[in-house]
């Protein structure tokens, strides 16, 4: 495992996701101050979760409505059954980083400042 800088905390906005080009892809969450991070692609179907609509602690899918926690990923509602990765987030000064697993790692080429 690694901690990993992947953006900047002024390339996210307030309730909205901001995807990281990892693989897998992870979305990153800011709402109410804090940060979030979760797989990006929906568990029901290849939709980006980055994408959805945030409200409070879950996002929403856009294209079948299913509901995640951003604190848990747990799969709050039908049609998704099972919950999607969520990623341990640290803020130093400006730089959001991710604690994730080396192969994860090695696919984040570089901070996007
Ligand atoms: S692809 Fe997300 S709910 Fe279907």
């Amino acid at each position: 495992m690694a901690w990993v800088p992947v953006c900047s905390v002024g390339q996210t906005t307030p309730d909205e996701g901001y995807k990281i080009e990892s693989e897998p892809p992870i979305a990153v969450f800011h709402v109410d101050g804090e940060f979030y991070a979760i797989d990006d692609t929906c568990s029901h179907g290849l939709s980006s979760l980055s994408g959805g609509y945030v409200d409070g602690c879950e996002v929403e899918c856009v294209w079948h409505m299913a509901r995640f926690d951003l604190r848990t990923g747990r799969a709050m509602c039908l049609p998704a059954t099972k919950d999607v990765q969520t990623y341990p987030v640290k803020v130093d000064g400006d730089t959001i980083y991710l604690e994730v697993s080396d192969s994860i790692a090695a696919t984040i080429s570089e901070v996007k400042r």
